[in-house]
């Protein structure tokens, strides 16, 4: 298991409309945390201005755009970011997306989307295909690390055997986290779903977190459970 500080573990996802927002939610819990994550919906409200801020903060910044282009335009895009201080970005796609965007990546760490956890396996049937998720993650984020991407984002359900079956280097970051309590209830648009305890144990390095701690009573109180269940489990 990677030695990462436990502040650092939960990256909270600062899906809200406003920098304004945004801000908010990471004055009311930076005492406790230190990496967030800028999604689509806030980047489309003030492009760069919340990644820049949080790294002026000195938080450690995920930028989850997805790119997915033709290979020369996620190149230039992922050359748009790589030099704004951020510590992780994601991209989707095959082999030569892949490998246009780690030719500009520089010290950015890149993360392949393996298949997003809003997916289960009906959906996949759906488009046609006829692998388990399990085994289409696997696949996907052996590719992506053969041709030199640092990690993948896949849900916890397929953590385990990423782990086992790819080893320590791949950095594994898994959305779909919810509390113990409400994991059946307390879903949303979310299908492969797990809790942060879990989803570490099973070899994630970092647990991806947006509405169980953006929308609670009590952000806070959230984020000490959680990082009290994954102090369990990493000592
Ligand atoms: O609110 P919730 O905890 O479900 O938020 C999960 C976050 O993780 C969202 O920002 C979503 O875009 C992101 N994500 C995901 N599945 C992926 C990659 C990212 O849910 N495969």
């Amino acid at each position: 298991m990677k030695d990462i500080p436990t502040r650092d573990r939960i990256i909270l996802a600062l899906d809200v409309e406003t920098t304004e927002a945004a801000r908010e939610l990471v004055l009311k819990t930076e005492s406790h945390l230190g990496f967030y994550k800028v999604g689509l919906q806030l980047f489309m409200a003030g492009w760069f201005e919340t990644v820049d801020w949080l790294v002026d903060r000195g938080h450690k910044v995920m930028l989850d755009l997805k790119f997915f282009d033709i290979p020369e335009t996620v190149k230039l895009a992922v050359a748009a970011i790589r030099d704004r201080g951020v510590s992780l970005a994601t991209i989707h796609g095959n082999d030569p997306i892949i490998r246009a965007a780690l030719e500009e990546k520089g010290s950015l760490r890149l993360l392949a989307v393996t298949v997003l956890t809003s997916f289960g396996e009906d959906d996949l049937r759906a488009m046609g295909m006829t692998q388990s998720i399990e085994d289409l993650v696997t696949f996907r984020a052996r590719r992506a690390l053969e041709l030199g991407c640092d990690g993948v984002v896949s849900s916890g359900m397929e953590a385990a055997r990423l782990r086992k079956e790819l080893g320590e280097k791949l950095l594994i970051v898994t959305p779909g986290i919810r509390p113990g309590a409400n994991v059946l209830d307390g879903a949303d648009d979310q299908t492969r779903i797990m809790t942060a305890k879990r989803a570490i144990a099973g070899g994630a390095d970092h647990v991806v977190v947006g509405r169980p701690i953006s929308r609670a009573k009590d952000p806070i109180a959230v984020i000490a459970a959680m990082q009290r269940e994954i102090e369990g489990v990493t000592g």
